[in-house]
């Protein structure tokens, strides 16, 4: 009996046994580890990549070719949207509402629409190409999303009825809360960050705790509004100034700008609009007035000691 046993199972691992093979060869992949690694996965295809990285930047970076205006977006939102979001982008039930709630951002229970609350059109776009309609995420054209989009900036007032939005018009669109996104200024947050002997003098470590205050509530300031240069700088140079991309220098790093500074603010500017190294004229944001490029090189040299 048991022999028998033993003829059946070698009989099923001789059939699934080759399938199983190629299982694994799917799992593990067939191209050669670096050393140290487990034998486990395989590189990403550029194809993969392309498929999980569609990300949009406020400056429109990552958008693909493709235009619509409110107009072609109209039947298509009330198709596929309306049923949710409302033929006005007022929200049916508890589905979320798309539009309106400028009135209410400082109220005590604000609707944050993507209309009112949202700081960049480029997340609209982003959002509804990632993951609407609801039911059937990434089904919509590149098309039908610049055209969806477009009609949603028109339900809130943000764009015209014949407005074409494309790569390049999107980043010209200026949501009303953008500057309500600010970098937290108040003084405690932008304190030097201490790396050792960071004991205050005068503090004894015992075995009984030892309470150290290191807010001083007599020391509490009034918020100061956020610099206008700040969203110019959020929206247009921290891509490179924030880490020092292609040898930018790194906001706030005195040495850095040291030898910059002594150009003076005027030629800075000139260097901005102009383009300087790895700088393209007017950091590659040709829509941008003078006014704001020269409120962010201030806003930048605000921010050393
Ligand atoms: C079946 C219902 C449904 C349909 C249809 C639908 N949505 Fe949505 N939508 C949702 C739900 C639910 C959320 C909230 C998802 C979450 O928070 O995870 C949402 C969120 C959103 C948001 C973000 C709202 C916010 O403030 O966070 C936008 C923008 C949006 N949808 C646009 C669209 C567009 C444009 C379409 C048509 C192409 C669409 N939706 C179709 C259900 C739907
Ligand atoms: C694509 C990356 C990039 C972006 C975006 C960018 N910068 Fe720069 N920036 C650089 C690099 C690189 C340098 C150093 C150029 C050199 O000296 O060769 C630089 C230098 C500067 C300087 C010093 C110029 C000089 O004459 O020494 C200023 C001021 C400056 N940037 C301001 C800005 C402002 C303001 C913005 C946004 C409006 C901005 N940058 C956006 C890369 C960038």
């Amino acid at each position: 009996m048991s022999r028998l046993r033993d003829v059946i199972f070698a009989a099923c691992l001789l059939a699934v046994g080759p399938v199983f093979a190629d299982d694994v060869k799917e799992i593990v992949g067939d191209a050669k580890q670096p050393a140290g690694h487990y034998g486990f996965g395989k590189t990403a295809t550029d194809e993969e990549i392309a498929g999980w990285d569609i990300d949009i930047r406020p400056d429109g970076m990552g958008l693909p070719p493709g235009s619509g205006t409110p107009e072609d977006g109209e039947m298509m939102y009330e198709e596929q949207c309306a049923t949710c979001h409302g033929s006005f982008g007022e929200g049916v039930g508890r589905y979320p509402v798309l539009s309106g709630g400028e009135d209410t951002l400082t109220e005590d229970r604000p609707e944050k629409t993507a209309g009112c609350f949202w700081p960049y059109a480029s997340t609209l776009w982003d959002y509804i190409h990632r993951a609407m309609p609801f039911q059937s995420p990434q089904s919509l054209t590149d098309d039908e999303v610049y055209a969806i989009t477009a009609y949603v900036l028109y339900l809130n007032d943000l764009v015209d009825y014949d407005f074409e939005l494309n790569a390049e018009t999107l980043a010209t669109v200026r949501m009303p809360n953008e500057d309500g996104f600010y970098i937290d200024n108040r003084p405690d947050v932008r304190a030097k960050r201490c790396m050792k002997n960071c004991k205050p003098d005068g503090i004894k470590i015992t075995s009984e705790p030892t309470i150290v205050t290191y807010f001083d509530p007599a020391q509490t300031v009034a918020l100061e509004a956020p610099h206008p240069g700040q969203s110019v700088y959020q929206r247009a140079c921290a891509v490179c100034h924030d880490a020092g991309v292609g040898g930018a220098p790194v906001i706030g790093d005195t040495a850095a700008w040291a030898p910059r500074l002594e150009l003076g603010p005027a030629a800075l500017l000139s260097s901005v609009i102009q383009g300087k190294g790895a700088m393209p004229p007017r950091a590659g944001q040709m829509q941008m007035s003078d006014d704001d490029l020269s409120a962010s090189v201030d806003y930048m040299l605000g921010r050393l000691d």
